[in-house]
C-alpha cells in the first residue's frame, strides 16, 4: 500500500510517498521545507508566519514527492496535535487531494508519528523501474542498503516522546491502544531545551546547540534541580529548571562557561527523562522501549537511555529514529498512517477537521 504522508503542525512542511507492507514502509520520495530560518529572527516559532510558510510550500512539495511515481492508496495527514495554523493548511491539503483524487484520507495524529518514526526503512539509493506500470510492479537496486532493519515493535512498548511540544511517557498496549502514563505539568523537554539556549544567546531552535555544546563540557560544573525525578507519578516539569538556570546566570554572570552550562543544563533534563523512563519500564515490563520526537536527536539522552536499559533491562529492545526522522517528517505520518489505513480507518474529506490539542492517549 502506497501512503502519501503530510506534516505541517510546527514549523516543517514535510511530504513522503512511503511503500507499506508487513515487510515495512520504505521511503520512495520525500521532501521538507523547513522554516527554521524564518523564525530564528523571532526566537520562536510564529504561528502566523508559519501557516502562511506551509501554504506557499504544500502543493510544490506534494507535486515534488509524486512526481514519477505510482499513484498512493491513501493519504495520512497531521490533523493534530500542533499549531492551528500549520495543521489547517496541511488538512486542507489532503482534503482537496481527496476531493479531487478519491483517495481516502487517514486523519493522523503528529505524537503516534513521532511513535512510528523509529519504524520507518529507507535505502540509500531507491531506484525505482515501471512506475508508470499500473501493477504497480516496481524494483530496488539489488545493491541498495537498508538504513533501518529495526525490529517491529514488540507490544507491550513504552512511548517516551519528547519534542518542543510535547513530554509524554505513553503505554502502547498494541496499534491503535495507547494509555498516557504521565506527561510535564508545564513546559515541554524540548521547550526547557529551547529556553535554556536563549538565556545564554544561542539561536532557535536551541536543543541542538545545547547538545554540541555539552560535548566539551563538564556535567557536574553546576547543580541544576532535576524537578520532579523522585515524585511518585510519570509526570515531569521543566519551567523550574529554567527558572534556575535563570538565576544562576544571574548571580554568576562572569563565571559563565558555556560549554559547563550546556553540559549541566542538558544533564539535569535527561537525568529525569531517563530515570522516569526506567521508573515505567520497571513497573510496566514493556518488550520494547521507543524514544522519538525532536529531542529524540539528542545524542547523550539515546546514549544514557541505551545504557540503563543495557543495565538494568537486557532483554527489551529499544528503538530510536534515524537522526534525520527525529525532528518533524511527512515519513513518520505515513507510516502511523499505514497502522490505520490497514483496518480502514479513514476520514472522509468532507469530515477531517484540524484538532489543535488532539490527544492521543488518556
Ligand atoms: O518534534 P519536533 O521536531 O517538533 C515538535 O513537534 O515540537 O521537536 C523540536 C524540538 C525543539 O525543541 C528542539 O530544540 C528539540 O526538538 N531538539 C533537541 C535536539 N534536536 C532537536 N533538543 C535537544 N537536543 C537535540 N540534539
Ligand atoms: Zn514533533
Amino acid at each position: 500500500m502506497l501512503i502519501l504522508g503530510i506534516e505541517s503542525s510546527c514549523d516543517d512542511t514535510s511530504v513522503a510517498l512511503l511503500d507499506c507492507s508487513d515487510k515495512g514502509c520504505f521511503v520512495l520520495s520525500e521532501k521538507t521545507a523547513s522554516q527554521i530560518d524564518i523564525h530564528k529572527k523571532y526566537g520562536g516559532v510564529v504561528p502566523e508566519i508559519a501557516g502562511r510558510m506551509h501554504a506557499e510550500k504544500i502543493v510544490p512539495l506534494i507535486e515534488a514527492v509524486l512526481e514519477n511515481q505510482p499513484k498512493p492508496d491513501a493519504i495520512a495527514v497531521t490533523s493534530g496535535p500542533g499549531l492551528i495554523t500549520g495543521l489547517l493548511v496541511g488538512v486542507e491539503a489532503a482534503r482537496t487531494l481527496s476531493y479531487i483524487t478519491d483517495l481516502p484520507i487517514v486523519s493522523t495524529n503528529h505524537i503516534e508519528g513521532h511513535i512510528y518514526s523509529t519504524q520507518i526503512k529507507n535505502f540509500d539509493n531507491v531506484i525505482l523501474n515501471n512506475v508508470k506500470d499500473p501493477s504497480r510492479s516496481y524494483k530496488r537496486d539489488s545493491s541498495a542498503k537498508p538504513q533501518n532493519d529495526k525490529k517491529e515493535i514488540q507490544f507491550p512498548a513504552l512511548c517516551l516522546v519528547v519534542s518542543g511540544g510535547h513530554t509524554e511517557l505513553i503505554l502502547m498496549k498494541n496499534h491503535g491502544k495507547y494509555k498516557l502514563l504521565g506527561a510535564t505539568i508545564d513546559d515541554a523537554a524540548g521547550e526547557c531545551f529551547d529556553k535554556g539556549a536563549k538565556l545564554i544567546g544561542l539561536p532557535y531552535p536551541g536543543g541542538p546547540q545545547i547538545s554540541k555544546l555539552a560535548v566539551s563540557g563538564n556535567t557536574r560544573a553546576i547543580h541544576f534541580p532535576r524537578p520532579m525525578i523522585d515524585s511518585k507519578d510519570y509526570n515531569f516539569s521543566f519551567s523550574g529548571l529554567k527558572t534556575s538556570a535563570l538565576y544562576w546566570l544571574r548571580d554568576n554572570k562572569n563565571s559563565l562557561n558555556i560549554n559547563d552550562f550546556c553540559a549541566s543544563f542538558e544533564q539535569a533534563i535527561i537525568d529525569v527523562l531517563v530515570s522516569k523512563t526506567m521508573k515505567a519500564a520497571k513497573e510496566y515490563k514493556p518488550k520494547t522501549i521507543i524514544l522519538g520526537g525532536g529531542v529524540s536527536a539528542n545524542p547523550k539522552l539515546r546514549q544514557t537511555l541505551q545504557e540503563e536499559i543495557n543495565k538494568n533491562l537486557p532483554d527489551t529492545d529499544f528503538q530510536i529514529p534515524q537522526m534525520k526522522y527525529a525532528m518533524d517528517n511527512g515519513a513518520m505520518i505515513a507510516v502511523a498512517g499505514y497502522h490505520h489505513a490497514k483496518q480502514k480507518d479513514y476520514t472522509s474529506w468532507k469530515k477531517i477537521k484540524a484538532d489543535p490539542n488532539w490527544r492521543l492517549a488518556k
